[in-house]
């Protein structure tokens, strides 16, 4: 019999943690959402409420579950609390990692003894984690996306020592959820999504610190090819701080490339964070910015973005951090809401090879140079190796 699942304790109710406690309670799970203090956990209740007020509005729940799905989330301060009788702990707090190090330790003494521990860190270490603790089998990746309650993808990862009876579990309890999940077979910085976007993050960085054009301008020219935000608006979205620890742990464990463009650290600096400080890159004010279409500029090539986006897909299929090119193609669909997969793109990109070296060399990155597939014109057949 497999592992039974009832009871979720969601570990800090951010953005990401209150998300989370909300997916599970709108699948009928008992949920209990933890933080420090009430004043996090009052406004992490508040976002599930304007949230699912959202889904009724548009018909997706009933006027009446409103008040129901909440009825099933607890708040509490208190740890033991939480976690005490959880059949799955899912850690959602800031990403240090001395932070989520002490809190696995800690809920590892407190937790029932086969409860599973998951992390949904975007970039950090599971194996790391479940190191500090006496179950390292039992300890998983699972990240969401951002925001949880309507993007699809949830990524499993198998750390060192995860068993597959919990890879199994945590995968069907992302399917109950209603959630798509992708298996990440190797725990490596920013799993699936996060790795192959980071250097078109870096890119997008680099664009404003060369000064080749304004964030306005680039996304207006994404969003003309149907994405549905650019990358800064995104960037904004989902948090400066979150990009610069992304990009800074990237620089500390893949290449020195990754470090924070200047042009955004400075904004961390002033504390001028995005979205939810109301500035960022754009002005959040007065709501979601509304990008001027006109502006739509040539400067910068959107396939640029894809060329570097296809050259890690390929590294993280050379790593064994997936096994299959569909895995990535939906990992990328259902957590960036891009269209096609990079797999499923190859073909828009005129001259991959020399579009990687032209980037590698304009913004002074490895990170942009051709992998040894495309380098040698040969990355059909080594993508039909995974297909
Ligand atoms: N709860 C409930 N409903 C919500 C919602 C929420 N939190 N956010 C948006 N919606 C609803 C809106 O009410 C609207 O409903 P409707 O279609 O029935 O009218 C619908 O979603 C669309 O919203 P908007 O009209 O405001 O705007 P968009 O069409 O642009 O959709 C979006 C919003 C789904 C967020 C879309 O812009 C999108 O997919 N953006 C990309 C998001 C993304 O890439 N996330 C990944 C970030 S990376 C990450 O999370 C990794 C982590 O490790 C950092």
């Amino acid at each position: 019999m497999g592992i039974e699942i009832n009871k979720i304790a969601v570990l800090g109710s951010g953005a990401m943690g209150s998300g989370i406690a909300q997916v599970c309670a709108q699948a009928g799970f008992d949920v209990a959402m933890r933080d420090i203090e009430d004043r996090f956990l009052e406004k992490g209740f508040e976002m599930i409420r304007d949230s699912l007020q959202r889904f009724a509005r548009k018909g997706k729940i009933e006027e009446g579950d409103v008040e129901k799905i909440l009825g099933k989330i607890k708040r509490t301060t208190d740890l033991k609390e939480a976690v005490g009788n959880a059949d799955v702990v899912i850690e959602a707090v800031p990403e240090i990692m001395d932070l989520k190090l002490k809190v696995f330790k800690e809920v590892d003494e407190i937790a029932p003894k086969d409860a599973i521990l998951a992390s949904n860190t975007s970039f950090m270490s599971i194996t790391e984690m479940a190191k500090t603790t006496g179950r390292e089998e039992k300890v998983v990746g699972m990240h969401f996306f951002n925001p949880a309650a309507i993007m699809k993808l949830v990524e499993v990862i198998k750390a060192e020592k995860t068993s597959e009876d919990v890879m199994k579990a945590i995968t069907d309890l992302v399917e109950k959820v209603g959630k798509v999940p992708v298996r990440v077979e190797k725990d490596t910085p920013g799993f699936i999504v996060n790795r192959v976007s980071a250097p078109s993050a870096a890119l997008a960085g680099a664009i404003l610190d060369k000064k080749v054009a304004e964030p306005e301008e680039v996304d207006a020219r994404l969003m003309e090819l149907g994405q549905p935000m650019g990358v800064y608006i995104l960037m904004d979205y989902v948090g400066l701080d979150i990009y610069v620890d992304g990009q800074e742990y990237c620089e500390k464990t893949l290449s020195p490339d990754y470090k924070p463009a200047k042009v955004i650290k400075d904004l961390v600096d002033k504390k001028e964070l995005g979205m939810k400080a109301g500035k960022g890159i754009y002005d959040w004010s007065a709501g979601r910015p509304q990008v001027d279409p006109s502006k739509a500029t040539d400067k910068v090539e959107p396939t640029d973005f894809i060329a570097v986006q296809i050259n890690e897909a390929v590294k993280i299929l050379e790593e064994g951090v997936a096994d299959n090119t569909e895995d990535v193609n939906t990992a990328m669909k259902f957590g960036m809401s891009m269209p096609l997969g990079p797999f499923e793109l190859v073909d828009m990109v005129d001259d991959l090879k020399g579009t990687l070296e032209n980037l590698a060399q304009k913004y002074e990155k490895k990170i942009f140079e051709p992998v040894t597939p495309i380098k040698e014109g040969k990355l059909e057949e080594f993508l039909a190796k995974y297909r």
